[in-house]
């Protein structure tokens, strides 16, 4: 058995706890106040919320978990608020009793064979406007769902694709506020946009949540991964952990990735060599979606990455500027907001200048591609 997993959600004995966040989460929610966690893609916030949650059910809470991360539409979210609800088997008998009853407003259509009038679930034929009725009402709805409720909404920063002049952010926030039983718990890994949300005194949920940055693993994950080697008999050194770790900028994910290689491919006694090596082989399996990726875009932003990569803070620099061919400050600028409205890079703090990758394997990935 590979002590290590990558890709989705951990839990058990793959998961390391974080027990910090777990209190100080819970603080806030227990008290009715809205939190917002916001942390790099594959930094662990999905692994941590569903632990949360098993505790907070333990309690009696009533947590839907809602993924909006694929949704294009309000119909997709619709459908992932009823998936949410539907998922759990645990609810209240008030709660099944909602559930069940629950009809989607739309109107009833006369089928033109049998003459019969159906109330179809069908959301496919709703019109928009009974779509967001619908998201009204499954949301006023949570207050069946018993009297502590956690409601998760992950990668929420996706509502702001919809288009929608901020329609589901504003519906959002009124029933924030008007749900006397229920907390809302959003994760999200766009920093710069999740900030406008918050931050923006002309949106809906401008001041609505408390904030929290998803703080990344300090030397107690170099342990953990210490011992889980160590159960299957392979020691690393120390410091080869303490490189990985700073190889993939912190990322669990990534950290996970390289350990679970290392004990597939046999290795016993682990140094920071070893490490590398297997590194650059994940790196290189990726070769085709970066090349793909850096394809789809301008000479310019791809001079810009890889300024990024090899650099990532103070890149205004004119040295800089100059060595990357790039035309001038408001230049980079834009291509930086090009490359950050495609989710390629976000930019650290509120401090102008310093980038960082969403995914630091195709940073070293362009470090090793390009001397420069
Ligand atoms: N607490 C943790 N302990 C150990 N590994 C973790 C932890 N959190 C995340 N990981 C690693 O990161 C991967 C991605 O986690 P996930 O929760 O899906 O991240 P996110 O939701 O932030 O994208 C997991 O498969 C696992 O390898
Ligand atoms: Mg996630």
């Amino acid at each position: 058995m590979n002590p290590f997993k990558f890709g989705d959600p951990v839990e058990g004995e793959y998961y390391l706890p974080r027990p910090e966040l777990d209190k100080l989460v819970y603080g806030f929610l227990s008290n009715r106040i809205h939190v917002v966690l916001i942390g790099p893609r594959r930094f662990g916030k999905t692994s941590f919320v569903f632990n949360l949650l098993k505790k907070l059910e333990k309690e009696g809470y009533a947590c839907p978990f809602v993924d909006i991360f694929n949704i294009t539409s309000h119909r997709d979210f619709l459908q992932q608020m009823l998936r949410a609800l539907k998922a759990k088997k645990s609810w209240t008998e008030a709660a099944k009793k909602w559930l069940s009853n629950w009809r989607p407003k739309i109107s009833a259509e006369v089928d033109p064979i049998s003459g019969q009038t159906s109330f179809g679930l069908s959301i496919d034929r709703g019109s928009e406007k009974d779509v967001k009725e619908m998201i009204q009402d499954l949301l006023a709805g949570l207050k069946n769902l018993g009297e502590k409720v956690v409601l998760v909404i992950d990668e929420f920063q996706k509502i702001t694709d919809l288009d929608d002049q901020g329609w589901l952010e504003a519906t959002l926030r009124t029933h924030m506020q008007q749900l006397r039983n229920s907390s809302f718990l959003f994760t999200g890994s766009r920093k710069s946009i999740i900030s406008d949300m918050l931050n923006n005194s002309s949106r809906p949920l401008y001041r609505s949540c408390q904030s929290i940055d998803f703080p990344s693993f300090g030397d107690e994950l170099i342990e953990w991964v210490i011992q889980r080697f160590s159960e299957v008999n392979i020691t690393i050194e120390r410091e080869a952990v303490f490189f990985l770790k700073k190889m993939v900028q912190d990322t669990p994910n990534y950290v996970q990735m390289v350990c679970f290689h290392l004990v597939a491919a046999g290795y016993k006694k682990i140094d920071s060599e070893d490490v590398q090596d297997v590194l650059k082989k994940v790196v290189r399996q990726n070769a085709y979606a970066y090349q793909t990726l850096l394809n789809s875009l301008s000479p310019l932003q791809q001079r810009v990455l890889r300024l990024a990569a090899k650099n990532g803070k103070q890149i205004f620099s004119k040295e800089f500027l100059n060595k990357y061919e790039i035309p001038s400050a408001p230049a980079l600028s834009s291509s930086i907001k090009a490359l950050k409205g495609k989710g390629i890079l976000d930019e650290e703090g509120t401090g102008r200048g310093t980038v960082i990758f969403d995914d630091p394997l195709f940073a070293l990935w362009l470090k090793e591609s390009f001397d420069v």
